[in-house]
């Protein structure tokens, strides 16, 4: 059993698909084990993003990231971090297969609706980030 962070972006919280998106997670047969519905300052986003911190998109990202509702979830499956990553597709929604959440629902490069972590490594520390309390 492994563990990873998933990251409902406000482009889609605003646009009602929280469920939707929860809904293609669990009938890939992972499970959610904690959830929060939050909006967060741009410092904390900044704080998040960090290791993106210098490249053209970061200011853009960390605004945006703190503009409106997320919903930073736990989620547990075998092979999590790799099988939500293929669940979401690629960065960019124009490169997503469809079928992905990211080709079917999001908007663009930064208003790709989710995020996922991108190695059992940044799952352990994105998963402290927004849920200091969960074990590992
Ligand atoms: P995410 O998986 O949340 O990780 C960093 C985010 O930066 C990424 O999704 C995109 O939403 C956003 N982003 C914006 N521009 C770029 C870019 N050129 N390359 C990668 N990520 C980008």
């Amino acid at each position: 059993m492994e563990r990873t962070l998933l990251i409902i972006k406000p482009d889609a919280t605003e646009r009602n698909l929280i469920g939707e998106i929860i809904r293609r997670i669990e009938l890939a047969g992972f499970r959610i084990i904690n959830l929060r519905y939050l909006r967060q300052t741009k410092s904390v986003a900044e704080e998040f993003y960090a290791v993106h911190k210098g490249k053209p998109f970061y200011d853009e990202l960390c605004n945006y990231m703190s503009s409106g509702a997320i919903v930073p979830m736990v989620i547990e499956g075998e092979h999590a971090v790799a099988g939500i990553r293929e669940l979401i597709g690629k960065t960019n929604p124009a490169e997503a297969h469809p079928g992905t959440i990211r080709a079917d629902l999001a908007v663009s490069l930064t208003k790709n609706s989710v995020h996922a972590s991108d190695s059992p490594e940044n799952a352990v520390k994105e998963i402290k980030f927004y849920f200091p309390r969960e074990e590992a």
